[in-house]
């Protein structure tokens, strides 16, 4: 049985940290839509319920039929969670005088119950709500409280139900992951066996059940999620995987013999293809973005499925997709969390069935199951990447020429990453989430000896971020700015000028188209 710990996404920015420090003590969770409670799981050994933008009061609140939960599991209710607890049996919750926001220290009521246990004096938590809950219900006990906050953490141990206002789940609590860990071990007595390494050996045995003598194609993009997928794929079928990898002619410059090399040296049934004369000559005097974003997605289909179609009998698309690619996270205008699903469309048009094997799996996590595989650490550290490449970093129209140039331009910059070492022996290329350069569509006027010069201008981007949900721009030492802004113009011919872009994300984005 695959022990799994259950969250309730009422739509908190942070359910899905939850969910990572969950899996950082070696147990599996799921994270699910709050009206999506998953009645007969047998695995479930406990459920926490996330934060929420909205108040209990809320007409367009979440709510759920708290008893059909309580009833069977243990439960943790953070935040908002712990204020519909309150709210549903009984107790008080309403608007606090001022949001209450920020750190703030406990101050315990019964430091003996098994949520505190190891549990430093004065812990410091992180608060951050604008409702308080006045009173507890009925069978309840306060064990925590702060200055600020009388009821910060409650309990019905007859019922095995816990509250606390503050969040456990972010950095600036402390002790917080002591605090899931009381829960998650403690409490619902998880075995913490997940672990790359148990990861590996149940989805391969999975995936020979699943596949038995079944064919499986496979788009490698070079990144490290398509890249696991494959080797765990390979580790269960064997020959009866073929990776296809595509060369779009937007790839980094020699990326494409590069990560060929590797793939083989790893023993996948891989095939190169290099289309890059088709997606020249389709892009060819395109400049919306949205426009060559589709082109390049469509030539991409088109290529692959040329490909595919000489394999006999496939019947699956195996795929790298990762678990925030697919968790759907509410928030209040409703969107989802975006992904980006290079072959998108493709099994519809090929009538073949999906196979997912890291769907259950977040970035970190990818990393580790790669190490556990024994891949080499440059596929598994490799920057993330867009599926239509270079070709959303060439502002304007493409031509080969302008690939060639910032290409050039590109390695220097990675190269330059790499090469880089802080005080701490890391290199500025594992510091960074992602980097990269841009091609500007501007000539800028320049001199070079004595000469007048008009050539183009570059911006260098790199960011860091956990998620690429939200990120910042990474502040690079100026001495390395100015190396590589020297060695750029020095080397790159056509290009004069370097800008470094200090955008962070919202309001901007990562890539400039
Ligand atoms: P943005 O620019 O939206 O990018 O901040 C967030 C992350 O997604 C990558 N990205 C893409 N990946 N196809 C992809 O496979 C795409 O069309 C695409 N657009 C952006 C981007 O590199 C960053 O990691």
């Amino acid at each position: 049985m695959q022990q799994k710990i259950l969250i309730l996404d009422f739509g908190s920015q942070t359910t899905q940290l939850i969910g990572r420090r969950v899996r950082e003590l070696d147990t599996f969770c799921e994270i699910v839509p709050y009206n999506k409670f998953p009645e007969n799981d047998e695995n479930i050994i406990g459920v926490i319920l996330s934060g929420s933008p909205y108040s209990v009061y809320d007409k367009e609140a979440f709510k759920v039929d708290l008893k059909k939960i309580t009833a069977k599991h243990p439960v943790l209710g953070i935040c908002y969670g712990a204020q519909f607890i309150s709210y549903s049996l009984g107790g008080k919750v309403e608007p606090a005088g001022s949001r209450e926001y920020g750190r703030q220290n406990l101050e315990f009521i019964d430091k003996q119950n098994p949520l505190f246990k190891d549990f430093d004096d004065n812990s410091q938590v992180w608060m951050s709500h604008g409702d308080t809950i006045t009173k507890i219900p009925e069978g309840f006990k306060v064990i925590a409280s702060t200055q600020g906050v009388e009821n910060a953490a409650f309990v019905s141990e007859k019922d095995k139900i816990w509250g606390v206002q503050f969040h456990p789940e972010v950095f600036h609590s402390l002790q917080g992951t002591l605090l899931l860990k009381n829960f998650v071990v403690g409490i619902c007595g998880s075995r913490q066996d997940w672990s790359a390494a148990s990861f590996i050996e149940t989805t391969v045995n999975e995936l020979k059940a699943q596949l038995n003598n079944d064919k499986v194609v496979l788009g490698l993009s070079g990144g490290v999620d398509s890249s696991v997928a494959a080797v765990l794929l390979n580790k269960a079928i064997g020959k009866n995987l073929t990776c296809i990898f595509v060369n779009n002619g937007l790839l980094r410059k020699n990326e494409f013999q590069e990560v060929l090399k590797d793939y083989e040296c790893l023993g996948l049934n891989v095939k190169g293809v290099d289309a890059s004369e088709k997606f020249y000559a389709d892009l060819k005097g395109v400049e919306e973005p949205e426009k060559k974003r589709k082109i390049i997605g469509k030539d991409f289909i088109d290529v692959f499925n040329e490909e595919a179609q000489k394999i006999d009998g496939v019947k699956w698309l195996g795929q790298g997709t990762i678990y925030p690619d697919r968790i759907e996270s509410l928030n209040i205008t409703g969107k989802t969390i975006k992904s980006h699903h290079n072959v998108g469309g493709l099994p519809e048009k090929m009538k073949l069935q999906l196979c997912e094997p890291l769907k259950w799996l977040f970035k970190d996590e990818v990393r580790r199951v790669g190490r556990q595989l024994g891949m080499p650490e440059n596929l598994i550290k490799r920057h993330p990447f867009p599926g239509p490449g270079l070709g959303v970093r060439i502002l304007g129209d493409i031509t080969p020429e302008k690939v060639r140039v910032l290409q050039d331009a590109d390695d220097i910059f990675i190269k330059g990453l790499k090469n880089w070492k802080c005080e701490d022996g890391v290199s500025l290329y594992d510091k960074v989430w992602q980097a990269g350069v841009i091609l500007l569509p501007v000539k800028s006027v320049g001199v070079m000896g004595d000469e007048r010069t008009y050539e183009r201008a570059v911006a260098l981007r790199a960011v860091t971020s956990t998620d690429a949900m939200t990120a910042d721009w990474a502040h690079l030492p100026y001495e390395f700015l100015a190396k590589v802004s020297n060695d750029i113009i020095n080397n790159v011919k056509g290009v004069n000028r370097v800008a470094y872009d200090i955008s962070s994300k919202p309001p901007s984005t990562i890539e400039w188209e």
